[in-house]
């Protein structure tokens, strides 16, 4: 079997998504004629040329002026059940959505219309698809502690439906020290934690993620390869990390796709999964991710992504050992046929 047909086929768990990334220009216009938002763009095309990104802040500045069109909790449940579509036709059988709650009530709307929409969305893709899914709620980084307590408090009447918590936007200058507090009442919650860290900030800000924030996962995490005790660290406490190669790409993170780390990560022993970071925006979607690396690495290599990906993900043992025994069986039977 063909690598793209083996990438295509092999069962996977996404870990980070960033639903309103999942926002292709196509549902960007969708969104602002029934809500009547003036868009910056003439049309799709002129869309996509804007995404050319020097860094990260240079995304995030389009990603949030994007978010915009997003107004209702039907909105909301669209864009998820197509991230959801998406996902299902690209063999995933589980993803982790992270949402930015801050990005819209900054803007006006409930808390509420965000989570309800989300929610529905994820209820129908389960129903419809079979594609079982978890919520992480985002902290914007760039934003004050107290905003994030109130994000917390918002939650309050969801958190039955919140796995767990992260930290996301402008990373320079933002450490995970600043958020020490709301994580640690996050976790007094039964939350899981999870943040970024290392995409474009220090080594030292990876290390904050675990000792200050006890995060179960690292999202990006690619500086962390700067420092060889912090490596064996994260080796050691098999600390997952959630590796985005084209976004790291498109926002710089790495000069070109030949000299992306995941090989390395996989042979100092991390725990790396690979996912689409915001697939609207970076150009791909999970497998495209999968096959942008493939070359560089090996059949087995590309099984341990995927088994990583269930390993860590918030699904309880029994469920991650029958995602394993699925994928142990797809492996076998694309060995046997060729
Ligand atoms: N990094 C930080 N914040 C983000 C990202 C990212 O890759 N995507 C959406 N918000
Ligand atoms: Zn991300």
């Amino acid at each position: 079997m063909d690598l793209d047909r083996f990438i295509a086929g092999l069962p996977k768990a996404e870990l980070h998504i960033h639903i309103e990334g999942s926002l292709e220009p196509e549902m960007m216009f969708a969104f602002a004629r029934r809500n009547g938002v003036a868009l910056p763009y003439a049309d799709v095309e002129a869309v996509r040329r804007a995404y050319r990104f020097g860094n990260l802040q240079d995304f995030l500045d389009l990603y949030y002026q994007g978010a915009d069109v997003l107004r209702t909790a039907e909105d909301f449940h669209d864009l998820a059940l197509a991230y959801f579509r998406r996902a299902a036709g690209e063999g995933v059988a589980h993803a982790e959505i992270f949402f930015d709650p801050q990005a819209h009530t900054t803007r006006g709307l409930a808390f509420e219309t965000v989570a309800e929409g989300l929610l529905a969305g994820m209820a129908q893709a389960e129903r419809d698809l079979g594609v079982t899914s978890r919520l992480i709620l985002c902290f914007l980084r760039h934003l004050s502690e107290e905003d994030a307590f109130k994000a917390l408090r918002q939650a309050e009447p969801f958190l039955d439906r919140v796995a767990g918590v992260g930290l996301d936007s402008s990373e320079q200058g933002h450490p995970p020290a600043k958020f020490a507090r709301v994580f640690a009442a996050a976790g007094e919650r039964g939350l899981r934690r999870v943040a970024h860290a290392g995409e474009e900030g220090p080594p030292a800000y990876v290390a904050e993620a675990l000792d200050l924030l006890h995060v179960d996962r690292i999202d990006h995490g690619n500086r962390a390869l700067e420092d060889p005790a912090l490596v064996e660290r994260l080796a050691e406490e098999a600390i997952p990390l959630t590796v985005c190669p084209l976004s790291n790409l498109r926002l710089c993170v790495v000069s070109d796709l030949a000299d992306h780390p995941i090989a390395q990560m996989l042979r100092l022993g991390l725990r790396a999964t690979l996912n689409s970071d915001d697939p609207a925006y970076f150009g791909g979607y999970v497998n495209d991710n999968f096959r942008a690396v493939g070359a560089a690495l090996s059949r087995e290599d590309i099984v341990t992504l995927a088994r990583n990906s269930f390993v860590a993900s918030f699904l309880p043992p029994t469920q991650v050992a029958a995602h394993v025994a699925r994928l142990d069986a797809y492996v076998a039977e694309a060995a046997a046929h060729g």
